[in-house]
């Protein structure tokens, strides 16, 4: 696996350090003056949203309650614009989220079809708030459909793996972020090349 590694982009180092202030913004930003802080919804879309939200989750000391969300995006040609649908089988959203402080939670924000998709979902579920948490914010020329409130990290657009994305479903569990050699992709390295790795 490690022999297919271009760049190392974000260490394992750098990603912890930035989890703690992460959470620590995000208990701060659901804690009213003189309050406990709010009881929490996370909602992580699979698959490439799990290893992200196991590390963030354990750094946010509250009542919480997680209920996991699949989309699956439909690679199209490289300059036609990818869809986004709900897998109900793996989403377990509750009827109502009345009265609920809900973050949603991605890998990735790229187009940000996926991260809207979802979003629109949830807030018409009726939540108390809804926040949107990703793990890495593409530099694009084009910006995303919908910004998220919490980003991590940016990085160049590029096809990244590892720390929960994947190529073709490998590297996900490779503890840092990382671009491929090109090879890898039988590519440049770049996004569009990589629309061959189908459901993400
Ligand atoms: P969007 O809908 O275009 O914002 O794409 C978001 C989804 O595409 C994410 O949930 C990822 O699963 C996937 N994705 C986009 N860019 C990358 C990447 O560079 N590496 C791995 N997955 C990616
Ligand atoms: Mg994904």
């Amino acid at each position: 696996m490690d022999d297919d590694i271009r760049d190392i982009l974000i260490g394992r180092a750098s990603i912890a350090k930035r989890l703690d202030e992460l959470a620590a913004q995000m208990l701060a930003d659901h804690t009213e003056a003189g309050h406990e802080p709010a009881e929490l919804t996370l909602v992580p879309i699979l698959t490439g949203a799990m290893i992200f939200a196991s590390d963030l989750i354990r750094r946010l000391p509250v009542k919480m309650q997680i209920r996991v969300m699949s989309i699956s995006s439909y690679p199209g040609d490289a300059t036609t614009s990818r869809g986004a649908s709900v897998e109900a089988a793996l989403t377990r959203i509750p009827e109502s989220l009345a009265g609920l402080h809900v973050v949603l939670i991605d890998d990735i924000l790229d187009t940000g079809t996926t991260l809207l998709k979802a979003s629109e979902l949830l807030r018409a579920k009726g939540p108390a708030s809804l926040k949107t948490c990703v793990l890495l914010r593409k530099e694009r020329d084009v910006p995303p459909v919908i910004e998220a409130d919490y980003v991590a990290f940016s990085v160049p657009d590029e096809f990244v793996v590892g720390y929960g994305l994947d190529y073709d479903d490998y590297y996900r569990n490779l503890p840092d972020i990382a671009v491929l050699k090109p090879e890898v992709f039988g590519g440049d390295g770049h996004s569009d090349d990589a629309d061959a790795a189908g459901e993400r």
